[in-house]
């Protein structure tokens, strides 16, 4: 039987990994391959790469068990700094909420958003800081919300709660404001309603106290950042 070579297909190259969908022990998974930096020194860049490999794979194992709407880690193989997972067969939430704006339907893009207020508040209490929740870093599938890309995750020692220090809060704003900015970049027109939605799913799961401690860090940060533009 000749031997039948499988495309890969590119699904994103990113500042340091290329990710493809591949065929692997028979199934199609996705393939998130660190790439050689040359800048580094090559034992630096080696360590560099195995410690993320490592440290994104943990992130979603954890993520998975809070949420459970995380793709399945399959491998990691740390001799070619390669992450394999399950393949989420969606859209983004920026298509999805590009579609919705455009035949202006938006209330089922508006549950999605309370629903992903909800998963990200079930991370942020169990400690877990997304760190790049970018509309393209969230799918769609099934009518319901999967967070991908945990490349810049990590745990903090402190859990989101009406008991959170001020250092939780400021982590757990600062990852909001990502989500916030891209939601303002792209839909500026219902940046709005889709940011309340999503608070409501949010202060359901960490209560209002908590999250409007946090969407007032998330003011404090946009005030300061008019002062100090980046
Ligand atoms: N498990 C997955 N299922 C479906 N698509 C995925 C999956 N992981 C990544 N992708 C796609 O590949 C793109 C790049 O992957 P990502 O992990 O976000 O890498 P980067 O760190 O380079 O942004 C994503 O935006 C998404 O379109
Ligand atoms: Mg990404």
């Amino acid at each position: 039987m000749p031997h039948v070579e499988y495309r890969k297909i590119l699904l994103g190259r990113g500042a340091e990994a290329v990710v493809y969908l591949e065929h692997w022990l028979g199934l199609v998974v996705v393939c998130k391959h660190r790439v050689e930096k040359r800048y580094r020194l090559t034992h630096i860049d080696r360590e560099i790469r195995k410690h993320r490999t490592i440290s994104e794979a943990k992130c979603m194992l954890y993520a998975r068990k809070l949420i459970g709407n995380v793709p399945r880690v399959l491998d990691v193989d740390l001799s070619s700094f390669i992450l394999r997972m399950e393949y989420i067969d969606g859209s983004s939430l920026r298509d999805v909420t590009a579609r919705a704006v455009h035949c202006e339907e938006l209330h089922n893009v508006l549950e999605l958003y309370t629903r992903l207020g909800r998963y990200v508040a079930i991370l942020h209490s169990g400690g877990l800081i997304h760190g790049d929740l970018s509309l393209t870093n969230i799918l769609v599938k099934n009518g319901d919300i999967y967070l991908i890309d945990f490349g810049l995750s990590y745990r903090h020692s402190v859990g989101a709660s009406d008991k959170a220090d001020y250092k939780t809060i400021e982590l757990c704003a600062r990852d909001l404001n990502v989500l916030l900015r891209n939601v303002e970049a792209n839909f500026a027109r219902v940046q709005d309603l889709l940011m309340e939605s999503f608070f409501r799913g949010y202060s359901e799961i960490l209560g209002e106290s908590t999250a409007r401690r946090v969407l007032a860090r998330i003011k404090k940060i946009r005030s300061l950042a008019r002062y100090a533009p980046r």
